[in-house]
This record gives C-alpha cells, sequence and structure tokens, in this order.
C-alpha cells in the first residue's frame, strides 16, 4: 500500500474506487424560527431501512475536468493524492487552494469499500494539513450530506468541527429529502 501524488494516467481509472456507502442513522435537519431569527438542529436518528448511496461519488466529466485542470496547475494550487494497493487505486484525496479566502476546499476524500477504517482517510487528512500549513493557508473547508452520518463521524474525529448548513443545496426540497449539505472546518492557524 502507497500513497502517491495523482498522475493524468489515473484519472480514467478513477471509477475503479469503490466509493458506496451504506448509513444505519442520518441526521435529521429541524429548521425553527421566523425571518431573520432562524436556526436549524441537528439530531442523529435511526433508520427503519438502512440508507444505501449507491455510486453517487463517481466523478462526472466536469469533475474530471477539473481534477484535470488542478493537475496542469501543480502542487502550489491542489494537492491530489492516490492510495494504491499494488496495481488497484484504492483511495483519492483532491484539496484546491483557493486565493480568495485563503482556504483549501476539499473536492475529494474517497476510500474504497474494501480498504475503510485501516487509516488511509487520517493519512489523507494529515497531508492535507501539512500541504495547506506549508502554504499558510488558514482552514480547510469541506461540504457533506446530512445522510453520510459516517464521514460526518471520519471528519468529527479529525478535527473538524460543523461550521454551516444549506437546506437548498441540492433541491428546493433538501429538507424533506433527509439530504442536506453541511459544511465542515479545521482551522489550520
Ligand atoms: C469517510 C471515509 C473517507 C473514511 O476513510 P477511512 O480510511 O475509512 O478512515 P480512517 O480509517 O482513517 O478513520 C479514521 C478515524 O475516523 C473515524 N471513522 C472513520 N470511519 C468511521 C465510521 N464508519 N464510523 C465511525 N467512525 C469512523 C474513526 O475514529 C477512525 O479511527 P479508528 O478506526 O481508529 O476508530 C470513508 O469511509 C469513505 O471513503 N467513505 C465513502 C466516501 C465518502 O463518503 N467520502 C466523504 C465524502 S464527503
Amino acid at each position: 500500500m502507497r500513497i502517491r501524488t495523482l498522475v493524468p494516467a489515473d484519472l480514467e481509472r478513477l471509477s475503479e474506487i469503490n466509493s458506496t456507502f451504506i448509513s444505519e442513522s442520518i441526521l435529521v435537519v429541524e429548521r425553527t424560527g421566523e425571518g431573520l431569527e432562524v436556526g436549524w438542529r441537528l439530531a442523529e436518528c435511526p433508520l427503519a431501512e438502512p440508507f444505501a448511496k449507491g455510486r453517487a461519488y463517481d466523478l462526472s466529466e466536469e469533475d474530471l475536468a477539473r481534477s484535470r485542470r488542478l493537475y496542469e496547475a501543480g502542487p502550489q494550487e491542489a494537492l491530489q493524492l492516490i492510495a494504491e494497493d499494488r496495481a488497484r487505486l484504492v483511495g483519492l484525496l483532491e484539496v484546491e487552494r483557493w486565493y480568495w479566502n485563503n482556504s483549501g476546499w476539499l473536492w475529494n476524500v474517497i476510500i474504497d469499500r474494501d480498504y475503510r477504517r485501516q487509516g488511509l482517510g487520517r493519512q489523507f487528512v494529515h497531508r492535507a494539513i501539512a500541504w495547506g500549513r506549508q502554504l499558510g493557508l488558514r482552514a480547510l473547508i469541506l461540504e457533506t450530506q446530512t445522510n453520510n452520518i459516517n464521514a460526518c463521524r471520519f471528519y468529527q474525529t479529525m478535527g473538524f468541527r460543523l461550521c454551516g448548513i444549506n437546506d437548498h443545496y441540492y433541491t428546493n426540497d433538501d429538507l424533506n429529502k433527509g439530504e442536506v449539505a453541511i459544511f465542515w472546518a479545521l482551522e489550520l492557524m
């Protein structure tokens, strides 16, 4: 097993990484208040039926175009790592440097299902932290979903803190659909 920098030839093979997951519980979002005095409360609730996310993290053409652009921009602009077991791709990390707010935006943290809970995600985040500190970034920031409870646990363990919610990120009905975007930040300074 090794972690190395992504190269362009990896891009057409990224779908080899099995990114599916199952959630036994989700974070239910309750919106309270009216007008400017609104609040959101997250409560973890077990699901009657486990939620299975298909291959939703498979990268679209748009994602791949961004990955190519980041690769061409070079290591000062993005950190792109691959975890590889012999010839098999088993993990992907992509972080982009955002100048406008001096942060690193984590586009992708994906570990193949067969390789989870072996510390690979932790190694990715440690590498992202080191990269961000070297560039003087103030924070790493990312978005995940309320139905990805294991990713939420992972980010919390890694030192990220919930910093926001957007109940109109995917559709106009995210609250009822049970998939709401939540944002996490890890301060670097
Ligand atoms: C979330 C994900 C990246 C974690 O990667 P990983 O390599 O399994 O994580 P690690 O083994 O490094 O875990 C580090 C710590 O995070 C926590 N953690 C990770 N997965 C967890 C889980 N399923 N449940 C509870 N805690 C978890 C644990 O504290 C773990 O330490 P431990 O194993 O010593 O207890 C991986 O599950 C994944 O790729 N999921 C599918 C894709 C995805 O959802 N990506 C995030 C999109 S925003």
